[in-house]
């Protein structure tokens, strides 16, 4: 079954009358210095998104509903951060909630973030361009960042911000019967390990999947969507491929 893990989560927190349950990035690393994502915004504590622009935040259409705020300059959820109140939420015309197609909302913020005095920086966007180069083809690294929660053991509940390395896979091998069956298309980028062991999962939806490009500059090729539970074998991490939205979101903006 693929998971709806959001609505799930939510269900149960209503359920538990306490905070999100999941589990954070799945075989990663704590990020350390604030510089190394200084895109990177938690959407009411329960899930990621980027910095595209001044005024605008990149998410999951799925995650559409359930913030009202975003906080960036954090390491951890509890710090104080920088934060910003949601002006609108814009989900890509073409969302498809059954299918995941199309995971993209865009959050219009109520003030501008002010990137000399915050420390606060937008991310670059894979445009078709980016991505019809290879940089984004199978066997590409791409690093995913997000605030996890952990669904077994909440006394490691840490909500520190973490990150994670994962090979991008072909469509392919990802719509294999043993992987998502067919369930893989164009607006989609499967990422991880066929073995399993490191992946983004719930809590992280929204954040960012980056590659680096020749300046060493952080370029956002995916927004973290779903998964058939989180780093299992054959079950590859799932984002919305950035590129194919790129006109959309250029437009929707007009700040790109
Ligand atoms: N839908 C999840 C969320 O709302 C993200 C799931 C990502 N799963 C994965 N196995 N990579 O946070």
């Amino acid at each position: 079954m693929k998971t709806k893990l959001f609505g799930a989560l939510v269900f149960s927190s209503l359920i538990a009358g306490q905070a999100l349950a999941g589990d954070k990035i799945v075989g990663g690393v704590k990020v350390t210095d604030l510089k190394e994502a200084p895109y990177m915004v938690s959407l009411s504590g329960v899930c990621g998104g980027s910095i595209i622009a001044k005024n605008w935040v990149l998410t999951a259409a799925h995650c559409a509903g359930y913030f009202s705020q975003a906080k960036g300059g954090i390491l951890n959820l509890k710090d104080q951060g920088v934060s910003y109140r949601v002006k609108r939420v814009i989900k890509h015309p073409e969302y498809n909630r059954n299918t995941f197609s199309h995971d993209f909302a865009l959050v219009e913020l109520t003030e501008s973030i002010d990137f000399r005095t915050t420390g606060l920086k937008a991310v670059k966007l894979a445009t078709p361009k980016f991505a019809s180069e290879g940089n984004q083809a199978p066997g590409v690294d791409a690093t995913v960042y997000g605030f996890g929660d952990i669904a077994e053991n909440r006394d490691n509940y840490t909500k520190d911000l973490n990150k994670v390395i994962v090979p991008i896979v072909s469509h392919e091998e990802a719509n294999r019967a043993e992987s998502y069956d067919g369930a893989i298309d164009d607006t989609m980028i499967p990422a991880g390990y066929a073995a399993g062991g490191k992946d983004s999962c719930q809590g992280d939806s929204g954040g960012p999947l980056v590659v680096f490009d020749g300046r060493n500059d952080a370029v956002q090729i995916g927004v973290v969507s779903w998964g058939e539970g989180c780093a299992g074998a054959n079950k590859y991490g799932v984002y919305s491929n950035v590129s194919g939205a790129y006109e959309w979101i250029k437009t929707t903006t007009g700040a790109l």
